[in-house]
Protein backbone atom coordinates (compact mmCIF):
# COMPACT_ATOMS: atom_id res chain seq x y z
CA UNK A 1 0.00 0.00 0.00
CA UNK A 2 1.27 3.81 -0.79
CA UNK A 3 0.93 6.17 2.01
CA UNK A 4 2.04 9.69 1.31
CA UNK A 5 4.28 10.73 4.66
CA UNK A 6 5.49 13.77 6.00
CA UNK A 7 8.64 14.31 7.80
CA UNK A 8 10.66 17.54 8.95
CA UNK A 9 14.25 17.70 7.74
CA UNK A 10 17.13 18.95 10.18
CA UNK A 11 16.79 22.52 8.29
CA UNK A 12 12.91 22.44 9.58
CA UNK A 13 11.63 22.33 5.97
CA UNK A 14 8.96 20.20 5.34
CA UNK A 15 8.62 17.27 2.42
CA UNK A 16 6.05 15.24 1.88
CA UNK A 17 7.03 11.64 -0.53
CA UNK A 18 5.53 8.67 -1.37
CA UNK A 19 6.41 4.92 -0.08
CA UNK A 20 5.43 1.60 -0.19
CA UNK A 21 4.97 -0.08 2.25
CA UNK A 22 4.19 -3.88 2.13
CA UNK A 23 4.77 -4.78 6.15
CA UNK A 24 1.85 -6.37 8.05
CA UNK A 25 1.90 -3.94 10.99
CA UNK A 26 4.31 -1.15 12.58
CA UNK A 27 4.17 -0.27 16.20
CA UNK A 28 5.17 2.92 17.34
CA UNK A 29 6.87 4.12 20.25
CA UNK A 30 4.58 0.72 21.60
CA UNK A 31 1.32 1.25 19.83
CA UNK A 32 0.79 -1.25 17.27
CA UNK A 33 -0.90 0.21 13.80
CA UNK A 34 -1.86 -2.69 11.31
CA UNK A 35 -3.00 -1.53 7.81
CA UNK A 36 -5.50 -4.44 6.67
CA UNK A 37 -5.36 -3.62 3.38
CA UNK A 38 -2.10 -4.80 2.19
CA UNK A 39 -0.87 -3.84 -1.26
CA UNK A 40 -4.11 -1.95 -1.82
CA UNK A 41 -3.24 1.69 -2.92
CA UNK A 42 -4.35 4.66 -1.05
CA UNK A 43 -2.89 8.31 0.51
CA UNK A 44 -2.49 9.06 3.90
CA UNK A 45 -0.74 11.43 5.96
CA UNK A 46 1.46 9.95 8.87
CA UNK A 47 4.26 12.02 10.97
CA UNK A 48 6.33 9.73 13.08
CA UNK A 49 8.07 11.29 15.87
CA UNK A 50 8.44 8.41 18.44
CA UNK A 51 12.01 6.61 19.65
CA UNK A 52 11.56 3.93 17.64
CA UNK A 53 9.55 1.64 15.02
CA UNK A 54 9.14 -1.58 15.11
CA UNK A 55 8.72 -3.51 11.88
CA UNK A 56 7.29 -6.81 10.91
CA UNK A 57 9.07 -7.81 8.20
CA UNK A 58 7.87 -11.53 7.24
CA UNK A 59 5.87 -10.63 4.54
CA UNK A 60 8.95 -8.74 2.54
CA UNK A 61 10.35 -10.23 -0.52
CA UNK A 62 13.71 -10.67 -1.37
CA UNK A 63 13.98 -7.64 -3.78
CA UNK A 64 11.51 -5.83 -2.17
CA UNK A 65 11.82 -2.45 -0.10
CA UNK A 66 9.46 -1.18 3.18
CA UNK A 67 9.80 2.48 3.37
CA UNK A 68 8.49 4.39 6.59
CA UNK A 69 9.50 7.40 8.82
CA UNK A 70 11.52 7.36 11.94
CA UNK A 71 12.17 10.55 14.23
CA UNK A 72 10.82 12.63 10.81
CA UNK A 73 13.44 10.67 8.52
CA UNK A 74 12.18 8.02 6.07
CA UNK A 75 13.70 5.07 6.54
CA UNK A 76 14.17 1.99 3.89
CA UNK A 77 14.14 -1.67 5.07
CA UNK A 78 15.31 -3.55 1.55
CA UNK A 79 15.44 -7.39 1.37
CA UNK A 80 18.72 -8.29 -0.63
CA UNK A 81 18.56 -11.03 -2.67
CA UNK A 82 22.25 -13.57 -3.18
CA UNK A 83 23.07 -11.84 -6.61
CA UNK A 84 22.91 -8.30 -4.99
CA UNK A 85 24.85 -9.33 -1.86
CA UNK A 86 27.51 -10.49 -4.31
CA UNK A 87 27.69 -7.95 -6.44
CA UNK A 88 28.23 -5.91 -3.20
CA UNK A 89 31.65 -7.41 -2.86
CA UNK A 90 32.19 -7.15 -6.60
CA UNK A 91 35.96 -5.65 -6.75
CA UNK A 92 35.35 -3.14 -9.37
CA UNK A 93 32.27 -2.21 -7.89
CA UNK A 94 34.49 -1.49 -5.13
CA UNK A 95 36.99 0.96 -6.95
CA UNK A 96 34.19 2.81 -7.75
CA UNK A 97 32.84 3.34 -4.79
CA UNK A 98 33.71 7.17 -1.85
CA UNK A 99 34.07 4.92 0.44
CA UNK A 100 33.83 1.22 0.00
CA UNK A 101 35.01 0.20 3.75
CA UNK A 102 32.03 2.59 5.48
CA UNK A 103 34.98 4.51 7.57
CA UNK A 104 33.54 7.52 7.72
CA UNK A 105 31.29 7.91 10.39
CA UNK A 106 27.92 7.17 8.65
CA UNK A 107 26.63 3.73 10.52
CA UNK A 108 26.55 2.18 14.19
CA UNK A 109 30.21 -0.20 14.69
CA UNK A 110 27.90 -3.28 14.13
CA UNK A 111 27.01 -2.43 10.52
CA UNK A 112 30.54 -1.16 9.22
CA UNK A 113 30.84 -4.06 7.43
CA UNK A 114 31.01 -4.68 3.51
CA UNK A 115 27.32 -5.54 4.01
CA UNK A 116 26.42 -2.76 5.85
CA UNK A 117 23.97 -4.09 8.32
CA UNK A 118 23.32 -7.04 11.01
CA UNK A 119 22.10 -9.79 8.41
CA UNK A 120 23.81 -9.49 5.44
CA UNK A 121 19.88 -9.60 3.37
CA UNK A 122 18.36 -6.86 5.87
CA UNK A 123 19.77 -3.37 5.29
CA UNK A 124 18.26 -0.29 7.04
CA UNK A 125 19.22 3.15 5.91
CA UNK A 126 17.87 6.65 6.02
CA UNK A 127 16.56 7.43 2.88
CA UNK A 128 18.23 10.98 2.99
CA UNK A 129 20.97 12.02 -0.01
CA UNK A 130 24.10 13.62 1.95
CA UNK A 131 24.11 16.34 -0.69
CA UNK A 132 21.06 18.08 -0.09
CA UNK A 133 18.80 16.02 1.52
CA UNK A 134 16.35 14.92 -1.44
CA UNK A 135 14.79 11.17 -1.06
CA UNK A 136 16.74 8.55 -3.29
CA UNK A 137 14.97 6.23 -5.48
CA UNK A 138 15.54 2.45 -5.45
CA UNK A 139 16.57 1.43 -9.03
CA UNK A 140 16.35 -2.49 -9.35
CA UNK A 141 16.57 -4.77 -11.94
CA UNK A 142 14.57 -7.97 -11.82
CA UNK A 143 15.89 -8.17 -8.30
CA UNK A 144 19.51 -9.27 -9.99
CA UNK A 145 20.72 -5.90 -8.91
CA UNK A 146 20.22 -2.39 -8.85
CA UNK A 147 21.10 1.33 -7.43
CA UNK A 148 19.48 4.35 -5.73
CA UNK A 149 19.25 7.47 -7.27
CA UNK A 150 18.73 10.72 -6.07
CA UNK A 151 17.10 12.61 -9.09
CA UNK A 152 17.63 16.09 -7.66
CA UNK A 153 20.80 15.99 -8.31
CA UNK A 154 22.69 13.12 -10.09
CA UNK A 155 23.59 11.10 -7.07
CA UNK A 156 23.87 7.20 -6.99
CA UNK A 157 24.47 4.72 -4.42
CA UNK A 158 25.03 1.19 -4.61
CA UNK A 159 22.34 -1.28 -2.34
CA UNK A 160 24.52 -0.44 0.74
CA UNK A 161 23.85 2.93 0.26
CA UNK A 162 27.56 3.44 -0.55
CA UNK A 163 28.12 6.92 -2.67
CA UNK A 164 29.48 6.08 -6.21
CA UNK A 165 32.54 8.59 -6.77
CA UNK A 166 32.16 12.16 -8.35
CA UNK A 167 28.65 12.21 -7.35
CA UNK A 168 27.44 15.36 -5.53
CA UNK A 169 27.06 13.80 -2.34
CA UNK A 170 29.56 13.36 -0.06
CA UNK A 171 28.90 10.14 2.33
CA UNK A 172 26.74 7.17 2.19
CA UNK A 173 23.33 7.08 3.45
CA UNK A 174 23.31 6.95 6.94
CA UNK A 175 22.25 3.92 8.87
CA UNK A 176 20.04 4.18 12.14
CA UNK A 177 20.36 2.21 14.86
CA UNK A 178 18.41 -1.23 15.27
CA UNK A 179 18.17 -4.19 16.41
CA UNK A 180 15.87 -7.91 16.03
CA UNK A 181 13.29 -8.17 18.32
CA UNK A 182 12.84 -11.34 16.92
CA UNK A 183 14.25 -13.03 13.19
CA UNK A 184 11.29 -11.35 12.17
CA UNK A 185 10.60 -7.70 13.64
CA UNK A 186 13.32 -5.17 13.89
CA UNK A 187 13.30 -2.33 15.78
CA UNK A 188 14.12 1.15 14.25
CA UNK A 189 15.50 3.18 16.86
CA UNK A 190 17.13 1.08 19.69
CA UNK A 191 20.98 0.00 19.46
CA UNK A 192 21.68 -3.83 20.10
CA UNK A 193 22.90 -4.97 24.11
CA UNK A 194 26.58 -3.40 24.25
CA UNK A 195 25.97 -0.54 22.23
CA UNK A 196 24.86 3.37 22.21
CA UNK A 197 25.50 4.92 18.35
CA UNK A 198 23.56 8.14 18.13
CA UNK A 199 22.33 8.75 14.66
CA UNK A 200 23.01 12.76 15.22
CA UNK A 201 26.98 11.34 15.49
CA UNK A 202 26.93 10.97 11.98
CA UNK A 203 28.67 13.40 9.32
CA UNK A 204 25.73 14.04 7.51
CA UNK A 205 22.44 13.23 7.31
S1 LIG B 1 20.16 16.17 -3.00
FE1 LIG B 1 20.73 14.25 -3.83
S2 LIG B 1 22.12 14.78 -5.36
FE2 LIG B 1 21.60 16.66 -4.50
Amino acid sequence: MTNKLKFESKDGSRRDFLTLLTASSITVGGIAMTWPFLNSLYTQDITVENSFVDIDISSLQAGQQITFTWQNYPIFILNRTKTILEHLQDKTLRTRLRDPDSKELQQPAYTQNWHRSIEPEIIVMVGVCTHLGCIPTLKLRDTLDGYYNCACHGSKFDLAGRVFQGMPAPYNLAIPPYRYLKPTVIRVGENPKGHDFDIHSVQQI
